[in-house]
């Protein structure tokens, strides 16, 4: 099963401070590491991890962060044939993790220079695609622009519209199936009731909400499927493992609500690890 992503790359900053400064305040945090991560490239690697051909369409600045990121995919199956090096810096996100949560800067650098020339290039390429995944941390214009030429090639498209962009509904006339979370879906679809709003969209609109599981609409009714209970370490990259599990049981079985529940697995093991990329090995092991 052969899927493209089209995605961000990112050298993540991560560090654990016990609690977060106020506005103004200098406080110690206690370590930090600098991991690989990126929506894009999370979602890549972690499908790779579950036994899928990815091929991957990014782009990274002529830097040492370019250059372990280029590593770290290398080390985890992803060919990085269509990977563009561009004249910007390669995207960080600054991390900060305290006792409950994470909150992340991006600086998407290199990400936003993939052009339309990258996606016809990249479509060249790969020819024979089960389906194509993107998220919107790179250029909005090329994001559309690859979904819209796959669905044309009647490959089917998943779009997780991750960070909160304004795109517009209209997007579901190319997009076969949808992962917001409830703040993305807000942003996208205005204030609708969730239920409401995935009964607009049967088997096509998962809305996922953390703790809480995902929810979507059957055709007959909306269904709430409900997380897992996991000792936490990091949830940093949670909903991309969340996708990346999707996709593979979407894709393996064409069942919607299997997905769902495989997507949630995959996330489950990601949270008790640091890092979003830090699930890897245990998730190769397990799809041996
Ligand atoms: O979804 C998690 C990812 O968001 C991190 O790896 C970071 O790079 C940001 O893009």
């Amino acid at each position: 099963m052969k899927i493209g992503v089209l995605g961000s790359i990112n050298m993540d900053i991560v560090y654990q401070v016990q609690t977060a400064p106020l506005k103004g305040q200098t406080v110690f945090g206690s370590t930090y590491d600098v991991l690989p991560g990126g929506k894009g490239a999370n979602q890549a690697v972690m499908m790779s991890a579950l036994g899928m051909d990815v091929a991957f369409l990014g782009a990274i600045g002529p830097d040492g962060f370019g250059q372990m990121a280029m590593t770290a995919f290398v080390d985890k199956g992803i060919k990085p044939t269509n990977v563009v090096s561009v004249n910007e810096p390669t995207g960080i996100a600054v991390i900060e993790l305290t006792q409950n949560d994470n909150s992340i800067v991006v600086i998407p650098g290199a990400n936003l220079s993939l052009t339309k020339a990258d996606v016809d290039q990249f479509f060249q390429t790969h020819d024979t695609l089960d389906g194509v995944v993107a998220q919107l941390e790179t250029n909005l214009a090329t994001v559309e622009y690859f979904l819209q030429v796959a669905h044309q090639k009647q490959i089917r498209t998943i779009l997780n519209p991750a960070p909160a962009q304004a795109i517009t509904p209209e997007w579901m006339e190319f997009v076969d199936v949808l992962i917001p979370n409830e703040h993305e879906a807000a942003m996208i679809f205005g204030d609708i009731e969730r239920t409401e709003l995935v009964g607009k969209y049967p088997q096509r609109l998962i809305i996922t909400l953390g703790d809480q599981g995902a929810m979507y609409h059957d055709g007959q009714s909306v269904v709430n499927v409900p997380a897992k209970t996991v000792k936490v370490v990091d949830t940093t990259g949670a909903g991309d493992s969340f996708v990346a599990g999707f996709v593979k049981e979407y894709f393996q079985s064409n069942q919607l609500h299997a997905a769902i529940q495989h997507g949630i697995a995959i996330a489950s093991i990601t949270c008790e690890h640091l890092g979003a990329q830090g699930a890897f090995h245990t998730v190769k092991e397990m799809t041996k």
